[in-house]
C-alpha cells in the first residue's frame, strides 16, 4: 500500500559500482569489492554482513568519511565521489548524523557542548548553536543533563547525547553503525524507539547491525558478504519498537 508513496520519494543515496581497497605492503584487500545501492528519503535500511565484510567501509563511504577507489556516489543530487576533502567535510557536515558503537564524545565537554559542535563546524552564531542544541537535547529526554560530562551518564545516556547530536543540524540522512552494541537490551530498545520516532518523522534511517533483532526493525534489510551485496530484501513485518515500549508501559501498569 505505501509502496506508491515510498516511489515518490526522491532519491538521496545513488552508488554505482564502487570499491574500496586498502593496499598494506604486498597485500591489497578489497574491502568493499562491487556495490551498487540506491536510498530513497525516508527509507528505514538496515545494512547486515558477518566481521569483516565491509560494512564499516561502506558505511564510510556513504557517510563520506571516505572516499571509494572506484564507482561514483551521488548524494543529495551532489557527486560526492569527486570532492575532495574540504568539500566532503562541508557536505558531510550539512547532511549527515552519526552514531557510533562507541558513542564519541569528546570526554572534557559538557553534553551541551558535545551536541553544539557540528554547529560550531557549519559556523552558526553562539547564541542559536546553543538554543538548537538544549532543543535536541530535550528531544532525547536529556533536558536535566546539559552540563555533565560523558563519564557522568550512563551508556544509554551516552548515546542519547550522540543521537541528539546527529540530530542537531537537521542532516538528511542518519547513519548508525552498531549503535547499540554497547547497550542492555533495554537501553537498546529505548535508542531503537528513537529511530523509529525520526523515521516517522521523515528522516532516512541507515542502520549497520549484526544483530537480527536490530535489523528487524528496519523495513529493508541488505546483506553484505566479502565486499559484495549478497541479498536486498523488504521486511514485510517490521518489529515496531514503539509499540514493544508501550506494550511494556501496559504489562507494567498491570502489576
Ligand atoms: N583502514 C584499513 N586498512 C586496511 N584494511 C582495512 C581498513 N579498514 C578495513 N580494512 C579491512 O577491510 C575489511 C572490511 O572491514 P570492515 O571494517 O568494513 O568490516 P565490517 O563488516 O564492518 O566488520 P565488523 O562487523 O567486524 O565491524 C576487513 O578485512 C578489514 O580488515
Ligand atoms: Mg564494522
Amino acid at each position: 500500500m505505501t509502496t506508491s508513496t515510498e516511489q515518490e520519494q526522491p532519491m538521496l543515496i545513488d552508488i554505482e559500482h564502487i570499491a574500496k581497497s586498502y593496499t598494506m605492503g604486498e597485500e591489497t584487500v578489497h574491502a568493499v569489492k562491487d556495490i551498487s545501492l540506491k536510498i530513497r528519503k525516508n527509507e528505514y535500511v538496515a545494512i547486515m554482513g558477518p566481521s569483516g565484510s565491509g560494512k564499516s567501509t561502506l558505511m564510510n563511504i556513504l557517510g563520506c568519511l571516505d572516499t571509494p577507489t572506484k564507482g561514483s556516489y551521488i548524494l543529495n543530487n551532489n557527486v560526492v565521489s569527486e570532492m575532495d576533502d574540504n568539500e566532503l567535510a562541508e557536505i558531510r557536515n550539512k547532511e549527515i548524523g552519526f552514531v557510533f558503537q562507541t558513542f564519541n564524545l569528546l570526554p572534557r565537554y559538557s553534553t551541551l557542548k558535545n551536541v553544539e559542535l557540528p554547529l560550531v563546524y557549519s559556523g552558526m552564531p553562539a547564541g542559536e548553536r546553543k538554543e538548537r542544541a538544549e532543543n535536541a537535547l530535550r528531544n532525547v529526554g536529556l533536558g536535566d543533563r546539559m552540563g555533565h560530562k560523558p563519564n557522568e551518564l550512563s551508556g544509554g545516556q551516552r548515546q542519547r547525547v550522540a543521537i541528539a547530536r546527529a540530530l542537531v543540524n537537521s542532516p538528511s540522512i542518519i547513519l548508525a553503525d552498531e549503535p547499540t552494541g554497547n547497550l542492555d537490551t533495554k537501553t537498546g530498545d529505548d535508542v531503537m524507539r528513537m529511530f523509529e520516532e525520526l523515521w516517522l518523522a521523515g528522516n532516512t534511517i541507515i542502520v549497520v547491525t549484526h544483530e537480527p533483532d536490530i535489523a528487524a526493525h528496519a523495513r529493508r534489510v541488505i546483506r553484505v558478504r566479502d565486499g559484495i551485496i549478497e541479498s536486498d530484501t523488504i521486511n514485510e513485518n517490521p518489529v515496531s519498537a514503539i509499540e514493544k515500549a508501550h506494550e511494556a508501559e501496559l504489562s507494567e501498569a498491570a502489576v
